[in-house]
């Protein structure tokens, strides 16, 4: 049934889309839920369709959304929502962020999609049923060396308060890579290794709705997603490595504390 939870999952994103491309550029006021972690009404807007969509087709699921803290039931199926993934590129009109919505059943993920509204690229998962871009399927690259990737990161909200910890291995991956690109949305940057538009990503710390419908996008796209240790992730908040699965164990290596001293 997973197929009818996929639907309604594109619908979400589709919904919230529309909000986002009708105030995009439109000089949209930022709160500050940080020193510099925003949120805005536009990501209200899109949080409230979404919830009001999935609560009138499954009234019984759960609901973890970024903006909102809703009551849990311990319902079997739990959908994790990031209204507006990439706040501050929306707040400065930089056209880079989405909507992401996953569901997991029994602790697994089974469905996700990611719409980026600019671009107008739909991207879908399915567990066992691969993954789509505007119904095309997806598929990892065949970079198998870091020197020849292209990889993505970014950074949590702590950024100042940790600035050396969190530089400490930016540096030391960027030595290691062809290129590393910092997009600002954690969704679009997972679902980029899915397409085959960058190799590789990390980062130390996501949140489960910044990275669900993602992470099963690029695994149905013959990918591979792990903590930051190369163990596998749960549906908790966590950092992630997640590759074309080529150089995944490369990545995981590169990211260790005490890494080989081939490549401190
Ligand atoms: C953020 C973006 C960003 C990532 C941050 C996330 P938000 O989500 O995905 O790329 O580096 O860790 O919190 O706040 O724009 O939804
Ligand atoms: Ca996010
Ligand atoms: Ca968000």
């Amino acid at each position: 049934m997973s197929w009818r939870h996929l639907a309604v999952a594109t619908e979400a994103v589709l919904r919230a889309g529309r909000i986002q491309r009708q105030r995009y550029g439109s000089g949209v006021p930022v709160e500050y839920k940080g020193e510099i972690d925003l949120v805005t009404e536009v990501d209200r807007a899109c949080e409230l369709a979404i919830v009001e969509l999935l609560r009138s087709r499954y009234p019984g699921h759960d609901i973890v959304t970024e903006e909102t803290d809703l009551a849990r039931t311990g319902s079997r199926h739990v959908w994790f929502i990031d209204p507006l993934d990439g706040t501050t590129n929306f707040a400065h009109s930089y056209p880079m962020f989405c909507a992401s919505v996953a569901l997991a059943v029994d602790g697994e993920i089974v469905a996700g999609a990611v719409y980026d509204p600019v671009r107008e690229e739909l991207f879908t998962g399915e567990k066992g049923a691969g993954s789509h871009l505007n119904g095309r399927r997806l598929s990892v690259s065949t970079a198998n060396e870091l020197i020849r990737s292209l990889l993505i990161t970014g950074f949590p909200y702590d950024l100042h308060e940790r600035l050396a910890e969190r530089l400490r291995l930016f540096n030391r991956v960027m030595g290691l890579a062809r290129a590393v690109r910092r997009d600002g949305s954690a969704a679009l940057d997972l679902c980029y290794v899915a397409a085959g538009r960058a190799d590789g990503f990390w980062e130390e710390v996501l949140k489960p709705w910044d990275m669900h419908a993602g992470r099963l996008i690029l695994c149905e796209a013959g990918g591979k997603a792990t903590r930051l240790d190369g163990t596998p992730l749960g549906l908790g908040p966590d950092g992630i490595v997640a590759t074309n699965g080529l150089i995944q164990a490369a990545l995981v290596e590169a990211l260790r504390e005490e890494p080989s001293p081939a490549l401190v």
